[in-house]
């Protein structure tokens, strides 16, 4: 394993299986009734959250915590300073203050590889701009495993606002990591220049690809992210691109449906679809903390890092 979790991307097959198969030994503890180890007592976790998170920063306190981490949640909106300076400012204090772990979100794609040259203790990108989320992408694949056995072959389509998602970057890399088959779906104007060189099939045609995927990713349309109009209306893009409950028929029988959240709920995905049988959403969740516990104990405590 890498000193930091910068990039989906910077992982290895070795090192994505070793964190899956630690979250699953570790996912044990969320099942009991005191669900906390000793491990990382003493060690300072430092949550750096300049831009908005439920999912990410709830559970990222709450895996350090059951790893009996001291743990400090910074949450800021950014000044006017230059967000260079304020972010080595901030970096400097973290670095006097003895953090061993700093997990940063940040609205500029680049700011943990930054950080991670100011701060002597381990950097966890959890989410840098539209580039990059690799505890999500791990999250997801564990969630894959756990519902359909396997990850090598699985065909899985991620599908929307493929442009602003640094959660769709992260789960190509790793994915393709993994052995899995990836397309990405979207309307071209929410397709990233350069698609052509991910590791990945493009399409842009949604009832084409989901009878022949085992998962099926929706992702929000991230309107915080788009100054002009990418799409005539939200109505014409869930008639092209939303997940109901007729497309969802098309899927073949075990597949699975997923949205790393929060949902525009009726507009990339249905209630109805996202409150079924096949809808992995709130497992996601729950996953998403055994997960990270196993980040932080594999960059922090274990052995064999
Ligand atoms: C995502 C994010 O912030 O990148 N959410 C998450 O971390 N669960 C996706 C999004 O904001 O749509």
């Amino acid at each position: 394993m890498n000193r930091h979790l910068l990039s989906a991307g910077d992982l290895s097959r070795d090192d994505a299986l070793l964190i899956v198969h630690t979250a699953e030994e570790l996912a044990r503890i969320s099942d009991r009734p005191i669900k906390k180890l000793p491990t990382l007592r003493g060690r300072t976790v430092v949550n750096l959250f300049f831009e908005d998170s439920t999912r990410t920063r709830l559970s990222f306190e709450v895996a350090a915590k059951r790893l009996s981490a001291d743990v400090i949640n910074f949450s800021t909106k950014g000044s006017s300073v230059s967000k260079g300076e304020s972010l080595k400012d901030t970096a400097l204090t973290l670095e006097a203050m003895g953090a061993d772990a700093v997990v940063v979100r940040h609205s500029a794609s680049g700011a943990p590889h930054r950080l991670a040259g100011w701060i002597s203790g381990a950097i966890v990108n959890a989410g840098d701009g539209t580039h990059e989320h690799p505890t999500q992408a791990l999250l997801d694949a564990f969630t894959m495993r756990r519902r359909l056995g396997r990850l090598e072959g699985l065909r899985v389509a991620i599908v929307g606002d493929i442009l602003h998602s640094r959660v769709a970057r992260s789960n190509v890399l790793l994915l393709d990591t993994l052995g899995a088959e990836v397309s990405v779906v979207a309307p071209p104007t929410l397709m990233p220049v350069g698609v052509g060189s991910w590791p990945c099939t493009v399409s842009f045609d949604l009832d084409a690809v989901l009878p022949k995927c085992d998962v099926v990713m929706m992702l929000r349309v991230q309107r915080e992210r788009m100054a002009g109009a990418y799409f005539p209306s939200a109505r014409e893009y869930s008639r092209r691109y939303g997940l109901d409950a007729p497309r969802m028929a098309t899927l073949p029988d075990t597949a699975i449906v997923m949205h790393p959240g929060p949902m525009n709920r009726g507009m990339e995905i249905a209630a109805e679809v996202a409150d079924s049988v096949r809808s992995t959403i709130v497992e996601q969740v729950a996953n998403g903390v055994a997960v990270r516990m196993a980040v932080l104990y594999l960059l922090l405590g274990g052995d064999s890092s």
